[in-house]
């Protein structure tokens, strides 16, 4: 090799690893990525990044939310009208895609390759005009869990209708009162005024065959009968088998009572699972689970569909970065992660055959079927009114059980003030 043609050598070299060296550095953002918890969810999340970090370089800042999804909607929309650049990545929730998804990228291309591993109707729920606005991290379905070791020692098998629930639960915590275990309370629940008590009144009514508030043709049909009485039984609850403080209450404060050994039944999402199986936990192996109580004779129970998904900001200036992150945590891999840890329900199918998770989390196999016929929020039919409908709905309803007009009353007005929310279409 002459001089001339080992110097162009070395330079090719040196540049080429410029170019590498360059790529690299280049590649290793600094993202950030917002999200609200409940339970363990930071924890995990915390470790799965660990894992994205060792796998790309890039590193990511959790900008940590309040826990209620109403709160971190708020927050959310301002920050998105707004056009903030800080924050690459968002954890949304299922009902969240039509309102915000002007503010998202388009994650179609992205997915292509893994869109068709997740269930079906979750894309679906996340796509708003032909653009997949979020990708999904877990889906929700509540369940009814049971103390089995007090249903047990008195006779009792877990309910099946809501009227036999509260008698139950009425039965053991007088009982057991009597016997010492004067914190005892029969039922808990999310009755603070915001989205969780649209959930649990949503299982509510459509139990009672009342109906889900707004129709997905988009008809009103929350002001019926029906759905007054089942307002007016859960307004029987509290106070008796609930604690007046119910009316407060979002998950982690039902979560908190029940693990403590101090509720009969308890109305959560599988995340509470394995919590409850926790070291820490005073009722680890004496519960289980069973789907909501029916209302009404010749009606089936009813799951509300919750779940989370992860969406990259229009306004970020790391999207290819962000894009990875969102494809990350929707994994299967990091999917599986969180189902063994956190018992959440994955989106992706073929995880309900594995059979770790299956031994380590059964309530999740157990799950498939519930989440696939939960009913969904009238997300959809109201479009960019969602939150709007919803608050509408959780104040007609929180007024009902704290005692301010009777459920007949009470949901005559929502519909007046749907129908103006309405106006001449959603
Ligand atoms: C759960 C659900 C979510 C719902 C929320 C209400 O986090 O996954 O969809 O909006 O509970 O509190």
């Amino acid at each position: 090799m002459t001089r001339s043609r080992s110097l162009i050598r070395l330079v090719a070299v040196a540049l080429s690893a410029g170019v590498a060296l360059g790529a690299v550095a280049a590649r290793a953002e600094e993202l950030s990525l917002v999200s609200g918890a409940v339970g363990n969810d930071l924890a995990e999340l915390e470790a799965q990044l660990k894992i994205f970090t060792e796998k790309t370089g890039h590193t990511v800042k959790v900008v940590n939310m309040p826990a209620s999804t109403t709160d971190q909607f708020g927050q959310y929309r301002l920050w998105l009208s707004a056009g903030n650049a800080d924050i690459d990545v968002y954890r949304t929730d299922v009902i969240w895609a039509p309102q915000l998804a002007e503010h998202f990228v388009d994650l179609t291309e992205a997915a292509k390759d893994v869109a068709k591993d997740h269930f079906p109707a979750i894309i679906e729920s996340q796509t708003v005009n032909g653009k997949l606005v979020a990708l999904p991290m877990f889906t929700d379905a509540p369940a009814l869990y049971y103390r089995k070791d007090l249903l047990e020692k008195y006779g009792k098998q877990p309910p099946k209708t809501w009227d036999e629930m509260a008698a139950t639960a009425k039965e053991i915590q007088d009982k057991e009162r009597e016997a010492g275990s004067a914190q005892l309370w029969g039922f808990v629940f999310q009755a603070n005024a915001y989205e969780g008590l649209t959930c649990n009144a949503l299982e509510w009514i459509k139990s009672f065959g009342g109906g889900q508030i707004v129709e997905a043709d988009g008809t009103i049909s929350v002001n019926n009968e029906k759905a007054a009485k089942a307002l007016d039984t859960v307004k029987t609850w509290v106070g008796s088998i609930a604690p007046e403080g119910v009316l407060a209450y979002q998950e982690e404060d039902a979560r908190g009572l029940w693990q403590t050994g101090n509720a009969v039944f308890m109305r959560n999402w599988p995340y509470a699972y394995a919590l409850g199986n926790g070291d820490d936990s005073a009722v680890k192996g004496k519960f289980d689970v069973t789907t909501l109580p029916v209302g009404a004779e010749g009606e089936s129970s009813a799951a509300t569909l919750g779940g989370w998904n992860l969406a990259v900001a229009k306004y970020s200036t790391k999207q290819e970065a962000a894009i990875e992150l969102a494809l990350y945590l929707a994994s299967a891999e990091a999917q599986k992660y969180r189902a063994l840890q956190n018992s959440r329900l994955p989106t992706i199918e073929a995880l309900y055959d594995d059979p770790e998770i299956q031994e380590k989390q059964p309530i999740i196999p157990r799950w498939k079927e519930v989440f696939q016929n939960a009913v969904p929020r009238p997300s959809a039919p109201t479009k960019t009114k969602y939150n709007e409908v919803s608050s509408e709905f959780w104040t007609a309803v929180h007024n009902t059980l704290s005692g301010d007009g009777d459920g007949a009353t009470n949901l005559k007005k929502l519909a007046a003030r749907l129908k103006r929310l309405q106006g001449s279409s959603w």
